[in-house]
Parts: C-alpha cells; sequence; structure tokens
C-alpha cells in the first residue's frame, strides 16, 4: 500500500462475554470428551453470550476501551467498520448499531463479510482511507457471537466456537503500530467448505430451513485444517520477505486463533519457535472475525508487544478467503 500519511494504532479494546462454555459442560451436550478436545484443538473453554446479548453489545464495549486508550472521544471518530459473520441483523449493519450506542454521530458505517479474515480486511480498508487523507480516525472491530449460529448437536464443530469481540482505533500519525502492509485475497471456488446455508436469498428462512438446521455452521474441518497450515506458512514467509523483515526484528505472529495444532504445525514449518505466536484459544476458542483484535489487544496489555519490531498478524477462513496484515509497533 503506497502510504501518504503514516496509518497506527492509537488504541486496542477487547470484550469477552463473562459466562464460559468449558469441555467438560460440552461432554454433556455431545458424545466428546475433554481430552480429546485439547488434543485436537489446544481449546479448554469458550466464551458465550447470555440471551438477550448480540453482537454490537460486544463490540461496544471493545470500541470503548479502544477509544479510551488512544484518548479519543466517539464524536471525533469517522468510520467505523465491523467485520462480522454474526450481524445483529441481515440490514442494517452492525456498524450502524454501533455507531448509535457509542455516540459517534459524526461516523460513517460499515459491516464486512470475510468471515475469520474480517478484521484483516477491514483494518485495510481503513488504512486506505487514513492513508489517503480522507479520514483520521476510524476504529476497525471484529466481534461476534458464534454461539447463536452454531449446532450444540454437532460434536465436529460445536467444540470450536465463541463469543466475543476486539477493536482497533486506526489514526493518522499514531505513534506505534505502523501499518507497514495489508495483503487481501479470496477464492470463491471453495465457499462450500464453511458456510451457514440458510438464511440469505439462497435458502431464505422458513420450516424447512430451520427443519433441516440449515441456520447454523457447517465446515469441514479436515479440509480446513491442511488450507490452514498451508496459507499460515504463506502468510507469514511473504509478509516478512515483501517488507524486508529479518528474523531478528520479528516480535510477534498473532494468528487467527483457529486451533492450535494448525499454528504449532506452521511455526515448526517456518522454523519460528512457539512463545513468537501470541494464543489465547485455550481460553476463547475460535472467535472468526474477533480472534486477531482480541489476541491483539491481550498482546499489548501484557506488553507483549516492543518498540520498533515487526507484528505479522495472519488470518484465513470462510469464503475462502485469506490476508495478512504487517506493522512495526
Ligand atoms: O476458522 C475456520 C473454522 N475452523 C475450522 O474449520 C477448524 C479447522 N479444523 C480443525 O480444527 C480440525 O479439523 C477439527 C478439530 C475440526 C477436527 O480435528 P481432526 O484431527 O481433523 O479430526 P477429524 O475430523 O479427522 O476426525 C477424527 C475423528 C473422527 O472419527 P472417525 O471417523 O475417525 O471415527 C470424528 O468423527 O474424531 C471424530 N470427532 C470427534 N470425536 C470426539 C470429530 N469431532 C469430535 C469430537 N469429539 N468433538
Amino acid at each position: 500500500m503506497p502510504s501518504l500519511v503514516k496509518v497506527g494504532v492509537a488504541g486496542t479494546g477487547s470484550y469477552l462475554p463473562p459466562r464460559r462454555l468449558t469441555n467438560q459442560e460440552l461432554e454433556k451436550m455431545v458424545d466428546t470428551s475433554d481430552e480429546w478436545i485439547r488434543e485436537r484443538t489446544g481449546i479448554r473453554e469458550r466464551r458465550i453470550v447470555d440471551e438477550g446479548v448480540v453482537t454490537s453489545d460486544l463490540a461496544v464495549e471493545a470500541s470503548r476501551q479502544a477509544l479510551a486508550a488512544a484518548s479519543v472521544s466517539a464524536e471525533d471518530v469517522d468510520f467505523i467498520i465491523v467485520a462480522t459473520s454474526t450481524p445483529d441483523n441481515i440490514f442494517p449493519a452492525t456498524a450502524c448499531h454501533v455507531q448509535h450506542k457509542i455516540g459517534a454521530t459524526r461516523a460513517a458505517t460499515i459491516d464486512i463479510s470475510a468471515a475469520c479474515t474480517g478484521f484483516i480486511y477491514g483494518v485495510a480498508m481503513g488504512a486506505q482511507f487514513i492513508a489517503t487523507g480522507t479520514y483520521r480516525n476510524v476504529l476497525v472491530i471484529g466481534a461476534e457471537c458464534l454461539s447463536k449460529i452454531t449446532d450444540y448437536t454437532d460434536r465436529t464443530t460445536c467444540i470450536l466456537f465463541g463469543d466475543g469481540a476486539g477493536a482497533v482505533l486506526l489514526q493518522a500519525d499514531a505513534p506505534h503500530g505502523h501499518v507497514l502492509s495489508t495483503f487481501l485475497r479470496g477464492d470463491g471456488s471453495g465457499g462450500e467448505v464453511m458456510q451457514v446455508p440458510g438464511g440469505g436469498s439462497r435458502i431464505p428462512a422458513s420450516i424447512e430451513s430451520v427443519q433441516n438446521r440449515m441456520h447454523f455452521m457447517r465446515i469441514r474441518g479436515r479440509e480446513v485444517f491442511k488450507f490452514a497450515v498451508m496459507k499460515m506458512v504463506e502468510l507469514i514467509e511473504d509478509g516478512l520477505r515483501s517488507n524486508g523483515i529479518s528474523r531478528e526484528e520479528l516480535g510477534l505472529i498473532i494468528p487467527h486463533q483457529v486451533n492450535m495444532r494448525i499454528i504449532e504445525l506452521a511455526l515448526k514449518k517456518l522454523d519460528i519457535p512457539p512463545d513468537q505466536a501470541y494464543t489465547n484459544i485455550d481460553r476463547y476458542g475460535n472467535t472468526s472475525a474477533a480472534s486477531i483484535p482480541i489476541a491483539l489487544d491481550e498482546a499489548v496489555r501484557e506488553n507483549r508487544l516492543v518498540s520498533g519490531k515487526a507484528i505479522v498478524c495472519v488470518a484465513f477462513g470462510a469464503g475462502l478467503t485469506w490476508g495478512s496484515l504487517v506493522m512495526r509497533w
């Protein structure tokens, strides 16, 4: 991205609903075991919203934190981008609900549907508006209530997902977190590998669609596994090479929290030590578009990001979509 104005991260925030859904509880719901889930995914528990809580509620909490960290008031936000696969409604956009709830009265609003890669797409878009001088403060949020589209009778998917939100305030000339590059790709031929079949114009909601469980996620996990390892390796290698970043300059990798085995396998192929990647999948499971901004916020708050070092965020998901964000902290 040829940057005219330096784009950086002025503040981060995240929010996880308090209710924990443990592997032991899932053992009582489907034919699975804590041992199987931990060994195959690295997940111990995930967070689930209470009834009545919606995606914009989580997004609002994360956004307020990001704005507070940046010392920016809601009225000064120019653009709100929400990446989500679980919007409050089909329309209006969840970003509109967030805009109203936080009082960002001047902000433009849009949702992005790029599944687990959505946050990277959001940062890429927001950074463009800042780099061209159109906007100064862009709030990019990844927020999901995946529990609402999870089939808790399907052991192959229900163990994987959790709810949560993360947010960053991108700002012109922010002191750190400078965006060095964003890379985005998609391949619609793989659309059926991960999808919610019902609820759109192809299979509108009907008694049959509900009876056939068409409004829940369906995932061909084994195919995703191979794709995810391959893409994670490619994205990290390309992100480092294209920005001329040496291994010594690499600070932290923040991967989409998809599966601990996928992350470990990719790092092994790259000969990168496991502790150079930030992971919280054991506590939150896969929160799709929210996973990278939640991890980024936790890494900031735990002082894991070293000034001057490179941060590489990589994601892949339904679409198929994949992408990377490389920053210098
Ligand atoms: O962000 C993108 C969305 N994320 C994903 O799509 C996840 C990516 N994929 C994965 O994380 C892994 O493929 C899974 C965790 C979903 C599955 O792990 P796996 O090592 O690929 O297992 P598998 O699908 O090859 O299944 C192995 C066995 C099967 O039994 P058989 O056919 O060998 O008898 C499954 O039926 O494990 C069985 N199985 C389970 N057993 C206990 C599948 N789910 C469970 C379960 N508990 N929850």
